[in-house]
């Protein structure tokens, strides 16, 4: 629900309201982000003591320029023709218009269910209107929000503002009223006579008039990604980004605000997402007046000139309050990621998504048919469905360091190619996936023989390898047709049920052939488009597809590529005690039913730590679920032991893709265990796990778990019956469990209800 009345522009979703006011001189303040009122903020805000005319630098703005008074950092950094970087956005007019903003090019949260594939986003119109996106112009499509954008009680608040000189920023916030999501994006537009250049153009901009907060993000390595950080906000400018062209493995492009005593399950915080899968900054700077978090696509080698006319559509960013602890701000994400961002085809919980055996660390490079098949007929015998071939298939590909853009079967490990292994697959009963890096080029590679100005190079200097590997220019079209009617081929050849689109090495060399030198701070960001437009050519054209994103692992790890695929391989490091601070971190703001995670052997191949079965598998079972491991090498009763899980998530998967989570014990907390719960909605089911230290040390402790219904009963599998009131008060009695991280799994059912 939205409001427009008397400068006080109010939104307000199921348990939260964001509530702005324009100011005597027309700026637009920001007022409250918090829980669900009615009352006006403006006034009691401590800023208004001052004057407000007199200070900008004091004044809570939902749009900051430079150079006129406000000397935090800005929203945007526009260059006008004059030479003059300054701008201090006024308010032109703001309306409520129904369903959800378009952003052609860009992924964002889409309308929801009922899945509606003609719906959705400005992604999802015609190519020629995506490659547009550069260079809109008002009234050519974008923003309005057209008859597909309608619907499932989204409202778009518009509010535009606009700097004397010329330069137009369009605010847009649609508000998700069932899952308290309001999302935000701007639409930046030259209403001058000569051309603007951008120098930065960001998508969010929101101050908090309080000193006090703490700053989560979530950070690491490759093997370690994601691990969740907490520390106060200092004084200046903290900051978390990337400029590798991915969001890479060192941070998330997500941030998590809160007061300093909020905990899981008590406190305000506040969570952002940016719906944006390459270079990008978040910064907190703490200042005089309060906290100003910004948000958007990194400024360091992005420059965009805005001739007359046109529009620079900044990202997405998603954000959601909550005042009971962080456990519900993830519940809120979740459930809005799970109805309003996933592929709809695979969003519901109910669609079952395939157990899977990816190939990688049962052979790398090195396998021919034969192998392939017995480790088939081993997954066979463990009931999995889906039989996934790794890297290593294609022509020249032993090692990382030929053959990626060859993408043809090498004859000497497929002598009948992909087509005749897949049959092979599907006569056992297995469907077929394969891996391709197509963003990357081998320079001993056919393609790169063939189109050598294809890379991202720049003029006169050697071009680096990462991984034996080049950048292919994304940005430009004709490398993206060549890329697409590869893939065509490929996923025509035989029936491809999943498709892992891997991406081993960041941007370098970034300069396209394709642009003249002063459009090349460009580049950056039309390459994330360009991934955009083949992974919208793929979902579209092969709908059933299920594409798993993966960057090195969970090096592009976003909304933006979640819009794509439901799932993103979320780690190399498949280690069940590295995993716990992995997937722990991640569900802060991610379900898990996008967390690719998978079974694999001991010694780990990454960390040589060994864990029990049940360890492995509780985390496995906690995401999408797959295996990844030598089923050759284990006997026929182990891998029926195997099935057993497989079986499990059968059963119980859609708990897990759709329940709500419940972090019981941080693995941090309880140095390298921790233990986490899924509840269904209804509060009928649920599904504990329960890994290391968290089980304690013999003396038999209990766990608390939460979001049961205390006035019924719960049976666990073996027939033992407690009350709710008793699992959330006394806790679930723990086994007194030993050895190398040992591990539980139980599933709890109603069986009576008060
Ligand atoms: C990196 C991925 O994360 C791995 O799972 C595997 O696919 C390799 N690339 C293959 O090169």
């Amino acid at each position: 629900m939205m409001t427009i009345s008397n400068g006080l522009l109010t939104l307000h979703t199921a348990h939260t309201t964001y509530q702005m006011t324009v100011d005597a001189d027309g700026r637009l303040c920001h007022n409250w982000y918090g829980c669900k009122t009615e009352e006006n903020l403006w006034d009691s805000r401590p800023t208004h003591a001052f004057d407000p005319g007199c200070w900008p630098d004091q004044l809570p703005l939902e749009c900051a320029g430079p150079g006129l008074g406000d000397n935090r950092l800005p929203s945007v950094l526009p260059e006008y023709a004059d030479g003059s970087r300054a701008a201090d956005f006024r308010f032109v007019r703001a309306e409520v218009r129904p369903g959800k903003y378009a952003l052609p090019g860009l992924p964002n949260f889409r309308l929801g269910s009922p899945p509606n594939p003609q719906g959705g986003f400005g992604g999802e119109r015609s190519r020629s209107e995506m490659n547009e996106t550069c260079r809109l112009r008002r009234g050519e499509g974008y923003g309005a929000c057209g008859d597909d954008r309608q619907g499932a009680g989204v409202e778009t608040l518009a509010v535009t503002l606009r700097d004397a000189a010329g330069l137009e920023a369009e605010l847009l916030y649609s508000v998700y009223e069932d899952c308290d999501l309001i999302t935000r994006a701007v639409f930046y537009t030259n209403r001058s006579e000569a051309p603007i250049k951008l120098h930065q153009a960001g998508s969010l901009c929101l101050d908090f008039d309080q000193q006090q907060l703490d700053l989560m993000t979530f950070d690491g390595v490759w093997a370690g990604e994601h691990l969740a950080q907490r520390r106060p906000i200092f004084s200046g400018v903290q900051s978390v980004g990337s400029t590798r062209g991915i969001p890479g493995h060192a941070h998330n492009p997500a941030a998590i605000l809160c007061r300093p005593d909020t905990g899981e399950t008590c406190g305000d915080c506040w969570g952002f997402a940016l719906v944006y899968s390459g270079s990008f900054l978040i910064q907190a700077e703490r200042g005089e007046a309060g906290i100003r978090l910004t948000m958007g696509v990194h400024p360091q080698h992005f420059c965009w000139t805005l001739e007359p006319g046109e529009s620079f559509a900044a990202p997405e960013v998603a954000m959601a309050f909550s005042d009971q602890g962080l456990g519900e701000l993830s519940r809120r994400f979740h459930s809005a990621i799970r109805r309003h961002l996933l592929p709809p085809r695979w969003s519901d919980p109910e669609a079952p998504r395939p157990v899977l055996l990816n190939s990688w660390e049962a052979c790398y490079f090195d396998f021919n048919e034969n192998k392939l098949l017995e480790l088939a007929q081993a997954a066979k015998e463990a009931e999995i469905d889906l039989f996934v071939l790794d890297d290593g298939w294609f022509q020249n590909r032993n090692s990382t360091e030929a053959g990626l853009g060859d993408w043809t079967a090498d004859p000497r490990k497929l002598p009948e190619g992909l087509p005749g292994l897949c049959k092979k697959l599907n006569a056992l009963g297995l469907d077929f996936g394969l891996w391709v890096e197509p963003e990357a080029v081998s320079p001993n590679s056919d393609l790169h023989r063939a189109h050598p100005d294809w890379v991202l190079e720049i003029p006169g200097r050697e071009t680096l390898e990462i991984r034996h590997q080049y950048n292919l220019d994304l940005s430009r079209e004709d490398v993206r047709e060549g890329i697409w009617q590869q893939l065509r081929a490929l996923l025509d050849s035989c029936p491809i049920r999943y498709l892992k689109w891997d991406m081993n090495r960041s941007l370098a060399n970034v300069y396209s052939a394709a642009l003249p030198p002063e459009r090349q701070g460009e580049v950056y960001h039309r390459y994330v488009l360009g991934l955009y437009d083949l992974q919208q050519r793929l979902t579209r054209t092969y709908p059933d597809l299920l594409l798993e994103n993966c960057a090195s692992g969970g090096g592009r790890y976003d909304c933006g590529m979640l819009y794509y695929s439901p799932q993103i391989w979320c780690s190399d490091n498949t280690d069940a005690r590295s995993r716990l601070g992995i997937q722990h971190g991640t569900s802060y703001l991610y379900p898990a039913c996008t967390m690719g995670a998978h079974f694999s052997t001991v010694p780990n191949h990454n960390t040589g730590r060994t864990a029990s079965v049940e360890a492995r598998m509780a985390l496995a079972l906690s995401g999408t679920f797959g295996f990844e491991l030598d089923l050759t090498r284990y006997a026929q009763e182990e891998r029926q032991e195997l099935a057993v899980y497989v079986r499990w998530y059968r059963a119980h998967g859609a708990l897990v893709r759709g329940g709500d989570l419940y972090r019981l014990i941080a693995p941090e907390e309880a140095d390298s265990g921790g233990a986490w719960m899924f509840v269904s909605p209804d509060r009928t089911e649920a599904a504990v796990f329960a890994v290391g230290t968290a089980l304690g040390d013999g003396l038999r402790p209990r766990l608390l778990l939460q979001g049961l219904e205390e006035h019924a009963v719960y049976a666990d599998e073996d027939g033992a019956q407690y009350t709710g009131g008793q699992l959330l008060r006394q806790g679930l009695p723990l086994p007194g469990a030993w050895g190398e991280v040992p591990g539980c799994i139980w599933y709890l059912k109603q069986i009576e209800r008060e």
